[in-house]
């Protein structure tokens, strides 16, 4: 089942569009306790937002580091507003963090699922021992949400299996719904609020149910589907944007070799009223972009030939942004690289299959003295570029990533740089690539 037509959204459209919901809402239990499972990127925005919202929230999560900053108010979150949330009164006495599950109305899933090396195969051993961990607290009339990012058919072949395992029906006894998270890290608290929601359901009542939770913050509007459509669609979405920045590196590869500049050439080619190509990159990183195509292509290897060439096209981007620095360092007598960026794209500290580590990676393979800076990430950061670059004696500084105050440092040092001799260069700083 699958509805087209938005259900929840602002007020209005709750109360007055559609009376059947409204109905069919007052009838389903109300959620007051909620677990989440998982406190990384994802989980913990939507336990903060569910806190200051006068939810009962425990946070669990297997990283007691992470549990003990959250309960003694020690995280330092990258996230202004995040950060904001976290430090109210409501998420204080709301929010408890813990390394077990206990009771609650609602279960939501949000552990990583990340790839196994090196066949690419999804490796969902957090999700099953996630699942494993709530069993023994689930009771007849609660809800299990999976926002994890997961394989076609994981909560056909995986969840419901393991809610059985609990005595428990999926759809019967307990519900189930999958509602994949789509924020985008660097606005996450304005986007958990106002982007549009997905919810899969193994039945009406489960999707209804799963609709509750996201109540009392969300602002977009939600869409009912079922389990495995809304697997599909999360991976649609983010293989549609790996597919596309990956034609936009093959174009620059093209331009490469004919000695012509790709970006440029974009840059009139979208003057066409059909045509929007992105601008090249030194590749894409995350937790998401990088492995979610694979999860096609687990299920269906004979429909993904597009789809894992352009991954592997993105993939190849790092090497060929090394091998532009080497051609840039070949006249240099053993010179000291100043590489800034660390991040896997501006404005975050997330360094996950970052492009940037691997293209340090690859210079310091072959032998270059690389000091890596990042503003953004505690272990590589730096309060001054100037005094960083005098520091380190550097003859080249290559900027990886655009942060804002990266690249506005850089511009407001240029000739500064050009009198000290220090060659400058910069990937992606007018690159529009935001995976
Ligand atoms: N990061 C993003 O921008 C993003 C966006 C949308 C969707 N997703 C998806 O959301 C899921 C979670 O991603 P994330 O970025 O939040 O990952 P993350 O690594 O930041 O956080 C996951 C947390 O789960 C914890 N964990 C692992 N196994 C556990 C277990 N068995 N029980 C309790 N806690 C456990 C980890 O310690 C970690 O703190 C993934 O499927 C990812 O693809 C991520």
């Amino acid at each position: 089942m699958t509805s087209s037509e938005p259900f929840a959204g602002d007020a209005a459209a709750r109360t007055g569009a559609d009376d059947e919901t409204a109905r069919t809402d007052s009838a389903l239990e109300p959620i007051e306790e909620v677990v989440v499972v998982g406190t990384g990127f994802v989980g913990l925005p939507l336990a903060l937002l569910l806190a200051d919202r006068g939810k009962r929230v425990v946070g669990v999560d297997i990283d007691q580091t992470l549990v003990r900053a959250i309960n003694d108010g020690t995280l330092n979150l990258d996230e202004d507003d995040l950060q904001a949330l976290l430090e109210t009164d409501a998420v204080e006495r709301n929010l408890e963090a813990r390394t077990e599950p206990t009771d609650a109305d609602a279960f939501v899933v949000s552990v990583p699922t990340p790839l196994t090396e090196p066949n690419k195969s999804p490796d969902l051993s957090a999700l099953e021992d996630a699942l494993a961990s709530i069993r023994p607290y689930l009771e007849p009339g609660d809800l299990v949400n999976v926002e994890s990012t997961v394989p076609p058919l994981t909560c056909a072949e995986t969840v419901v299996p393991a809610l059985e395992d609990a005595d428990l029906e999926p759809g019967a006894e307990i519900q189930l719904a999958h509602s994949p998270e789509r924020i985008l890290p660097g606005n996450v608290f304005d986007e958990l609020v106002t982007n549009d929601r997905i919810i899969g359901g193994i039945d009406d009542r489960s999707r209804r149910r799963a609709a509750m939770l996201y109540e009392p913050f969300l602002e977009g509007a939600v869409y009912y589907t079922d389990l495995l459509s809304a697997e599909l669609c999360k991976l649609v979405e983010n293989t549609y944007r790996d597919v596309n920045v990956a034609l936009a590196n093959e174009f620059a590869l093209i331009g490469e070799e004919l000695d012509v500049d790709a970006s440029e050439v974009i840059d009139l080619a979208n003057n066409h009223p059909r045509v929007d190509v992105l601008q090249p990159g030194i590749g894409v990183g995350g937790h998401c972009l990088p492995i979610d195509p694979w999860f096609l292509n687990e299920v269906d290897p004979e429909h993904t030939n597009l789809i894992t060439t352009a991954r592997r096209i993105n993939d190849k981007m790092p090497t060929v942004a090394a091998r532009k620095v080497r051609r840039a360092l070949a006249p240099l007598a053993d010179p000291t690289v100043v590489a800034l960026g660390a991040a896997y794209k501006p404005g975050v500290d997330d360094r996950r299959n970052s492009p940037a580590e691997r293209i340090v990676a690859d210079l310091r393979a072959d032998g270059y003295r690389v000091r890596h800076y990042d503003r953004h990430v505690d272990e590589l950061a730096y309060d001054d570029l100037r005094s960083v670059l005098e520091h380190e004696a550097a003859d080249v500084v290559v900027q990886l990533v655009s942060h804002e105050e990266t690249t506005a440092a850089l511009e407001e040092h240029r000739s500064w740089l050009a009198d000290a001799g220090i060659e400058l260069l910069q990937f992606g700083v007018e690159n529009p690539i935001d995976p």
